[in-house]
């Protein structure tokens, strides 16, 4: 396998999940590309600054994302800031941080200088950084469902949880178009063990 594997979708759409137990089966590395978007509004929080005055500071940070076979390590100036990317502080501004064109080229251009291969997950790897991928991937399921899975990892209440994810689903909206050739699953009647299963039957068909 050496080539690369694109799987988009909403946030919450478990493709984070998906993407990291498909690159263990494979023996390949995973990429989760939204930790980048989510350093990059660290940053703001940082600096105490807006995603556009952040855009004109991106110089001053060397962001660098290693990918171990467990996990994705995020460092900023060295320093590994992977466990403050998951915070409601960072949900909350990173969709405004995202949407802005330099800061996706930025992004784009960190993640094109990782070697392949790799399975890599986000909102527009197949459709835009990544066309030329072997395979393409898009993960759907419903607000509600997306909630319930990832409450649990949000010190925080479903309502709450599922407001950010609509307001989040339309803020994210521009970027979010699956891939033409993409193949689209949607997740919402399985579990995570059913949706690698079904990935990885497309990427090598059992006869
Ligand atoms: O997948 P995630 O929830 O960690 O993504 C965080 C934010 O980054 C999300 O609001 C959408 C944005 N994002 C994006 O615009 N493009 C990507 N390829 C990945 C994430």
């Amino acid at each position: 396998m050496q080539g690369i594997i694109t799987i988009d979708g909403p946030s919450a759409s478990g493709k984070t999940s998906v993407a990291k137990l498909v690159a263990q089966r494979l023996g390949i590395p995973y990429i989760s590309s939204g930790l980048l978007y989510r350093a990059v509004a660290l940053m703001c929080l940082l600096e105490n600054v807006s995603a556009e005055e952040i855009e004109h500071k991106l110089g001053k940070y060397r962001l660098e994302l290693r990918p171990t076979p467990t996990q994705n390590l995020v460092f900023l100036d060295g320093h590994e800031v992977s466990a403050a990317l998951h915070s409601l502080e960072v949900d909350q501004i990173v969709s405004a941080v995202a949407v802005r064109p330099a800061i996706r080229q930025y992004v784009n251009d960190v993640l094109r200088r990782i070697p392949p291969p790799f399975v890599v997950d986000g909102r527009d790897m197949g459709s835009t950084v990544f066309p030329q991928a072997q395979h393409k991937f898009y993960l759907t399921a419903s607000p509600e469902v997306r909630a319930r899975r990832r409450v649990p990892e949000r010190d925080a209440a479903f309502e709450t949880v599922l407001a950010e994810i609509i307001r989040r689903d339309q803020a994210d909206q521009q970027q979010s178009a699956p891939a033409r050739d993409a193949i689209i699953l949607d997740t919402s009647h399985l579990d995570l063990d059913g949706v690698v299963r079904a990935v990885l039957e497309h990427i090598a068909p059992s006869s």
